[in-house]
């Protein structure tokens, strides 16, 4: 499975569904209340887990644009059902290049789940300056913040994970990410340019049954960590092979760390 890839976007759903922070999620429920009809852009939709979060929550008309550059997900998330009151269009955009396109025209909320980590400081920059102007409120799930546990806890695993946040550093498109700075760099900026913030907690808690996505992580984390060099081969099998001898025997439980926040312009409801 690839970072993106919709067999992984489909493991990690349940996941990000019950990590999302109630909290946050009802102070974007209470801002909408008393809209007749609600338009909404999804940025980096993936095959639509936001959609499928945010819009049973949402008792009222609603038009969905979702944007995506990858277009087997954008297939997979225009072509779901979806509830009689939803609406969704797909638009494929790099958002890299075309971030205000995707803003234009009447829009209630933007929305964007596990995508601010991926983005350079410059972007989020682009991203808040273009909400800001428009005067609208923006909700952002699932931000990975850095903190990963493990239970029980293995030699190397600090090592591994300050090797893995390292990498989220690197450039995933969008010039060198902010990785796990990125939900608390947004949100002092959202605060300086005049927004109020509600922000909770969404982590990730993986227990010792749910063996497929702890064998994926596990695998994409010892990768990343070679990759960026601060590991040897052998530690790194050395590590992975530990890991997974727990996630087998059944005793296996990790926590990875992620924030949500609302943001909205103050004096709106
Ligand atoms: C980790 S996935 C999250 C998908 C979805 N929001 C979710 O929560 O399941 C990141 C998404 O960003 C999209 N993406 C990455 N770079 C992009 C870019 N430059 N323009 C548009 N979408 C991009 C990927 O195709 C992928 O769907």
């Amino acid at each position: 499975m690839t970072g993106f890839s919709a067999d992984w976007l489909a493991l990690r759903e349940p996941f990000d569904a019950r990590a999302r922070n109630p909290v946050v999620l009802d102070a974007v429920i209470a801002a909408l209340k008393g809209y007749p009809s609600i338009r909404i852009v999804d940025l980096a939709c993936g095959t639509g887990s936001t959609l499928r979060a945010l819009a049973p929550r949402l008792p009222v008309e609603q038009s969905w644009r979702l944007i995506d550059n990858d277009l087997g997900l954008l297939a997979r998330a225009t072509s779901s059902t979806h509830p009689a009151n939803v609406a969704v269009a797909g638009v494929p955009l790099d958002l890299n290049r075309d971030l205000e396109a995707a803003l234009d025209g009447p829009v209630d909320l933007i929305t964007a789940s596990a995508l601010l980590d991926l983005v350079s400081e410059v972007w989020l920059e682009r991203l808040t300056v273009e909400i800001v102007a428009r005067s609208i409120p923006v909700y952002v799930a699932l931000s990975y913040d850095g903190r990963t546990e493990f239970s029980p806890a293995n030699s190397l695993d600090t090592e591994v994970i300050a090797a893995v946040n390292a990498h989220q550093r690197t450039d995933k498109g969008f010039g060198a990410a902010l990785g796990p700075t990125a939900a608390s760099v947004a949100i002092a900026r959202f605060e300086s340019l005049g927004y109020s913030v509600v922000r909770g907690e969404s982590d990730w808690v993986i227990g010792p049954q749910d063996r497929d996505i702890q064998m994926e992580l596990l695998a994409g984390w010892a990768g990343a960590a070679r990759e960026i060099g601060e590991l040897s081969l052998a530690d790194a099998i050395g590590w992975l092979t530990r890991r997974r001898d727990a996630v087998t025997a059944g005793r296996s439980s990790i926590r990875v760390g992620h924030v949500d926040f609302f943001a909205r312009p103050i004096g709106t409801r």
